[in-house]
């Protein structure tokens, strides 16, 4: 039986799902808590969408319909499907996505989110900024000087943090991972191949590589910078081909589906969005787009003028979003209800200060901010709340010392600060957020601090 469909996936193989990644949503249960699940994979051909799932792998009774997309001619259908009224009785659902006719991907399985609100204990990887592989296997080619050029390391590795992440998976220290934007710098890529077209073959490496991880827990993401747009030379020089295709965010929003609908946030798109996770209730912030001063609220990351990006709401239906998710969890938090209220986002303190929403933070007494964009690892050390860390040091062709800690500034704290390649871990349970920092090259820990 398993030769048998291995061989059919080989005859078939422009229809074999690739990139399968999962990510919370569906119906919200009595305990707030997603009863579903998306899966998103991509095809070069354009197949059905179909996911089939059971409580074994041998019984994958349950079948859902979803749909396919294409955002760049040629380079294949992105699928999405959702798998919804998942038992919390069961211990693990298994699935697979395909088509009858083209051929299934193997077998996956994952665990459901816990069906309460409390006595719940559980861990995820937080980071921002992470580059795809490393500079030995994708050695930079375009004219450096000492170290860098316009900003790019002529050494650098994402290779050690993805490792660590594949290790914490298999001993089962993780459930699920938070992205915090800046996700594979696909749009540097042309630095290992100058005048080539490399945005969607390297998006599409990211996505394989982190395959293990993404297709047996999910895999949450916010947008940063890096999403914005292609400016590479080959999408500026064949504009109609390439770069019109690629701005506004566009990649980020047709290869993920976030829970922004469930949530009541962005429309269509993953630019905000919240859900809950047993004890937290989590949000997941737009730094780049939508609020006064946003730096992508008019054109992207390269600021060329005809790639304009932005507008995702209506003016001020961004903020108004957030501080209404905010009010509903902190009066849900103070009734009895959930622990902890998690917001996470691209960009650092700096930026939650432009966007004027660090009162709101305090307001409804959000108890961390997760952010990445510098490259670095910093983190507050008072017992305001919230505390404030960046785990940008997963590892990216622009990480550099942490020179640049934009943390720093009117805050006026004290920071524990690394540059070093490493990979966050936050353990949850009703009592405290247990939050450490892990070498990912000798795996020691950096820094740890618990969150009462
Ligand atoms: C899931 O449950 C909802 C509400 O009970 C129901 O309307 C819906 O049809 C169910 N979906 C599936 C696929 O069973
Ligand atoms: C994914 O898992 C397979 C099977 O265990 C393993 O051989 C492979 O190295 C893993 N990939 C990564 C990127 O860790
Ligand atoms: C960007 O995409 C969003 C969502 O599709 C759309 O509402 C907005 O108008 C787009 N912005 C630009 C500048 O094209
Ligand atoms: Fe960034």
């Amino acid at each position: 039986m398993k030769l048998l469909s291995s061989a059919l996936m080989l005859s078939t193989a422009l229809a074999v799902p690739s990139q399968v990644h999962l990510s919370l949503g569906g119906a919200v249960d009595s305990s707030g808590v997603s009863t579903g699940m998306y899966v998103m994979w991509k095809t070069d051909g354009q197949p059905s969408s179909t996911v089939r799932y059971g409580t074994s792998e041998d019984d994958l009774s349950e079948q859902a319909q979803g749909s396919s997309k294409s955002y760049l001619d040629g380079h294949g259908f992105h699928h999405t499907a959702l798998m919804e009224n998942l038992s919390c009785d069961v211990e693990k659902i298994f699935y697979q996505v395909g088509d009858e006719a083209d051929g299934w991907s193997e077998v996956f399985s994952f665990k459901r989110a816990p069906c309460a609100s409390s006595g719940t204990v559980f861990s995820i990887s937080v980071f921002g900024d992470m580059g795809y592989l490393d500079s030995d296997l994708r050695p930079p080619k375009i004219p450096h000087g000492d170290d860098t050029y316009h900003g790019l390391n002529k050494v650098w590795s994402a290779t050690y943090s993805r490792n660590m992440l594949e290790s914490l998976k298999n001993s089962g220290d993780i459930d699920w991972v938070f992205h915090v934007g800046d996700i594979g710098y696909v749009d540097d890529s042309f630095a290992s191949a100058p005048l080539k077209f490399t945005y969607e073959e390297v998006y599409d490496g990211y996505m394989d590589w982190l395959q293990n991880l993404t297709s047996t827990m999910p895999y949450m993401v916010a947008p940063g910078n890096h999403e914005s747009e292609c400016h590479s030379p080959a999408c500026i020089a064949q504009e109609l081909k390439y770069g019109r295709h690629l701005r506004n965010f566009t990649a980020f929003n047709e290869r993920w589906t976030m829970p922004s609908e469930e949530s009541g946030g962005s429309r269509d798109t993953n630019m905000w969005y919240s859900f809950n996770y047993g004890s937290v209730h989590f949000v997941s912030i737009n730094t780049e787009t939508d609020w006064d001063g946003a730096e992508e609220q008019e054109t992207g990351d390269s600021h060329i003028p005809w790639l304009k990006a932005g507008g995702f709401g209506e003016d001020g239906e961004f903020l108004t979003w957030l501080e209404a998710d905010l009010k509903a969890a902190y009066e849900e938090k103070k009734a009895g209800g959930r622990k902890w209220i998690i917001a996470a986002g691209h960009r650092p303190y700096n930026t939650i200060q432009e966007m004027k929403i660090e009162e709101m933070f305090i307001k409804y007494e959000v108890d961390v901010y997760f952010a990445g964009h510098s490259h670095s690892y910093s983190r507050t050390t008072s017992s305001d709340k919230p505390v404030y860390i960046v785990a940008g040091g997963a590892g990216c062709d622009e990480m550099g010392p942490s020179k640049e800690s934009l943390l720093l500034g009117p805050l006026g704290q004290d920071l524990i600060e690394s540059d070093k390649y490493s990979t966050g871990v936050l353990d949850v349970s009703d009592e405290k957020l247990s939050w450490r920092l892990i070498d990912s090259i000798d795996g020691s820990i950096i820094d740890s601090v618990d969150i009462l």
